[in-house]
């Protein structure tokens, strides 16, 4: 097959690296991808990846490349495109592209929206509200005595989401997103949710519009620093499997969240062909819906594909193709952990450019993988970092503390000024 991944960050370094695997992988493109995915060779026949120059959201661009190269399979990584409707685009043409259409990408691209499905469905979530009035959301969060979520309604990478403790703290949020605009137009419109409490869990489910096939469980860390302190991030670490759902309370998870989902869908011809990533808490009262993201998860995406054992373009074109009936998913019972080493300064302001050394060194030990996510392959031929989360550096160990061990030891090899990175990932499982 000939493969094109549409993305730069670490998801799509681990894409592009379980795609590299398959045997059925005859030529795999990534674009824009950064200085790691260029380095990756395909395992069926020794060729390189070749990353092409144009950005994941020049939906024309991108359209004009699989017309003048034979692609068999396009797989999206971020969210932007998706909403921005080019698996629409791409079948209106008549080429094969994974991950949900525009009307299905709405329970990523619109808070709003989904939380209005989960209300119609009876799918267990917090209490909210959707507002495009800063004084009737402030009524609404002076209810929950200040203790809310506060959101911006559109997309934000992971960051429009403000949580405050009493009512100061939500006049101020309430403030920044729809008054000062802090996330743009993606605050036009803000959801409040009731502050839930409760372990958080990251779910990622295949769906090919009838069939639905959960991966096993794994845990981000949100926020920037260690203890759960400072900002909402796009996520500095995560590990797989997490010891909080045994197989009980995931048949109950089936049965009052997915499946009813599912079902919604259905009802309201939403054909969702791609990922749904819930983000759940677990309360006393049962899990409930943070939110729905409609991708692979970002730094999920690589502890999962270090454990899968499937053909991964055979997985994702039987997704395209209504044909998920046919697989079940196979895990290594290993468990991995991916620790996030991130621009000080990240999700605010942090500087670029940096030179990195050691990646070598660290990916001596054969279960440990660097994937890059903000690096670039400089002029003068150094590896520079170039974005907010610069690493993800992932191993798979015989438990999950060999594993965490295996990762913290293959960071302690990587050096890059500025360098951030939380020292409690998987803490809370061990
Ligand atoms: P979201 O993008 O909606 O997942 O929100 C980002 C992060 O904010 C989540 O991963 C949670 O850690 C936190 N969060 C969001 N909504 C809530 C809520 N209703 N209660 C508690 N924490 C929340
Ligand atoms: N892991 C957070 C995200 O992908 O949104």
């Amino acid at each position: 097959m000939k493969i094109l991944v549409i993305g730069s960050g670490g998801r799509e370094h681990a894409l592009v690296w379980k795609l590299a695997q398959s045997l059925r992988t005859e030529v795999l493109y990534c674009a824009p991808g950064n200085g790691g995915i260029a380095d990756e060779t395909l395992a069926s026949n020794g060729g390189k990846v070749s990353c092409v120059d144009i950005k994941a959201d020049d939906l024309e661009g991108l359209l004009e490349f699989v017309r003048a190269h034979p692609v068999d399979l396009t797989v999206v990584g971020p969210d932007n495109p998706l909403s921005m409707g080019i698996v629409d685009l791409f079948e209106e043409h008549g080429f094969k592209i994974w991950g949900p259409n525009a009307k299905a990408a709405q329970f990523e691209a619109s808070k709003a929206f989904s939380q209005a499905f989960m209300e119609r469905h009876d799918i267990p979530t917090a209490r909210s509200g959707v507002f495009t009035s800063p004084s009737e959301a402030l009524e609404f969060a002076a209810s929950l005595n200040g203790r809310c979520a506060v959101k911006a309604d559109g997309l934000a990478l992971g960051k429009g989401v403000l949580m405050t403790n009493d009512m100061p703290g939500a006049e101020k949020a309430i403030h920044a997103l729809m008054t000062e605009k802090a996330f743009g137009s993606a605050g036009n419109q803000v959801v409040i949710q009731e502050k839930l409490e409760g372990i958080e869990i990251s779910m990622h489910v295949l769906c090919d519009g009838k069939t639905l096939l959960p991966f096993e469980t794994s845990q981000d860390h949100k926020r920037a620093l260690d203890g759960d302190k400072g900002l909402n991030t796009g996520g500095m670490g995560t590990y797989s499997p997490a010891p909080f759902l045994g197989s009980d309370q995931m048949d109950g998870i089936r049965q009052s969240i997915l499946d009813p989902w599912l079902d919604g869908c259905l009802k309201e011809s939403i054909d969702f062909r791609g990922m749904l990533y819930p983000g759940l808490m677990l309360t006393t009262e049962g899990p409930k819906v943070l939110e729905f993201n409609a991708r692979f998860g970002d730094p999920e995406t690589q502890v999962y594909l270090m454990r899968m054992q499937n053909d991964l373009p055979s997985l994702l074109l039987a997704c395209v193709e209504g044909r998920l009936d046919e697989h079940h998913l196979e895990w290594s019972p290993q468990a991995a952990t991916c620790v996030v080493m991130a621009s000080g300064g990240y999700p605010e302001a942090y500087l670029k450019g940096k030179v990195i050394s050691g990646i070598h060194a660290a990916e001596s030990h054969p279960s440990v993988k660097v994937f890059h996510a903000g690096t670039l392959l400089a002029d003068d031929h150094q590896l520079r970092s170039n974005g907010g989360r610069v690493l993800g550096v992932t191993a798979l160990g015989e438990s999950l503390e060999d594993a965490t061990h295996r990762a913290y030891d293959a960071v302690s090899k990587i050096h890059f000024e500025t360098c951030h990175f939380r020292r409690d990932i998987a803490a809370k499982a061990l």
